[in-house]
């Protein structure tokens, strides 16, 4: 079959056909008509909330692209305590969130036991909510230890599945086959688990983002969350051009047909690239977005990229803004917790 007519439906792409879609823009209509399909098929014209929360941006690590990278001395840091961030969780709650995300730089200033009490307060206040824990590269018995807290989910980007261009990402200190560790071992427990990569990162070939789908197969994630790399001014990578946006939308479709079910945000990063890049996101197929529910005091300290957006507004104007962008376009926010449709 053509590419074109395999594009009707959910579908497996070879490497070859794959290399052709992402190379040109000729199928650009016809990939987003198609992606826009099937994600209405699974999710009709629901698009699901995640309140994030970032409460720390110290981080042990030194990855190249990052502006929380530790070896930025300009990245002025904090940590939210206990109390704070279950103020961000009751706002949200009120907000009518039921999902939070808890994100941080790498900080083992909260101890396992820290991250476990957090968790099971916050379900204990809001029953009816998900616990996302996005905190980076564990030991196994963590992994349990925040599973039996009552975590639900967990958010790790493999960040690129080539070894050559994890190295080219990373330093020495990190590697990829813990980072794949931490997945398996993840999904092993049981968490909803979710990876991803950024596209357009330096060294990035057609040929690293084949094997970033195919290593996506092989983990079957319930979440895939990709954005453009955009360049921060503090970091080693600084000179470096951000990600595409064509490109980006494009495989936002071709990721809805390979991964029907798949949980995939319209990203921060992407509303960033572009005034109404989430809008396009969820309209080549994404069917999640993230508002920030952190402390407006501490959220332009958040800064993976530069100039972030959704940094001076308050949580309620943020969740406002992006309803209006969803109704927009002709989706609305569902209102459950919005769990991982099981994959057949
Ligand atoms: N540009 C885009 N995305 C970035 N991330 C980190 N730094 C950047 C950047 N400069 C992404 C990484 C990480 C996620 C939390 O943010 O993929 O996993
Ligand atoms: Fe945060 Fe628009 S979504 S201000």
């Amino acid at each position: 079959m053509s590419i074109a007519g395999k594009l009707k439906t959910e579908c497996d792409l070879s490497d070859i056909e794959l290399k052709e879609l992402l190379e040109t823009d000729i199928y650009d209509d016809k990939l987003k008509i198609s992606a826009d399909k099937v994600r209405q098929k699974f999710y009709g014209k629901d698009v699901y909330l995640r309140g994030l929360i970032e409460f720390t941006n110290f981080c042990k690590n030194n990855c190249f692209y990052c502006g929380i990278r530790a070896d930025n001395k300009k990245c002025e840091r904090y940590r939210l305590s206990k109390e704070e961030i279950y103020g961000c969780c009751r706002e949200g709650h009120e907000l009518g969130f039921r999902t939070f995300v808890l994100q941080g730089g790498e900080d083992l200033s909260y101890s396992d036991k820290d991250i476990c009490e957090i968790v099971s307060n916050i379900k204990a206040a809001h029953p009816d909510c998900a616990v996302t824990l996005s905190i980076g590269e564990r030991s196994k018995q963590s992994y349990i230890d925040y599973f039996s807290a009552g975590a639900d989910r967990y958010l790790l980007r493999h960040e690129t599945a080539n070894e050559v261009h994890y190295k080219q990402l990373h330093p020495g200190s990190m590697s990829l086959d813990n980072r794949k560790r931490c997945l398996f071992d993840l999904k092993e427990i049981g968490y909803q688990v979710g990876s991803g990569f950024m596209v357009g990162s330096p060294f990035q070939t057609t040929e690293c983002i084949i094997e970033d789908i195919r290593f996506l197969q092989s983990l079957k994630p319930d979440m895939i969350g990709i954005g453009p790399f955009i360049s921060h001014k503090d970091t080693p990578f600084k000179n470096f051009e951000n990600g595409n946006l064509n490109l980006t939308l494009r495989l936002i479709s071709v990721l809805r047909l390979m991964f029907p079910k798949a949980l995939i945000p319209a990203t921060t990063a992407l509303g960033t690239l572009h005034p109404q890049g989430r809008e396009l996101g969820l309209l080549c197929g994404a069917n999640v977005v993230m508002p920030n529910l952190s402390p407006v005091s501490t959220r332009k300290k958040y800064e993976l990229y530069d100039n972030k957006i959704c940094t001076g507004e308050e949580s309620a104007q943020c969740k406002d803004c992006l309803e209006r962008k969803i109704n927009s376009i002709g989706y609305k926010i569902a209102t459950d917790r919005g769990d991982a449709k099981t994959l057949s």
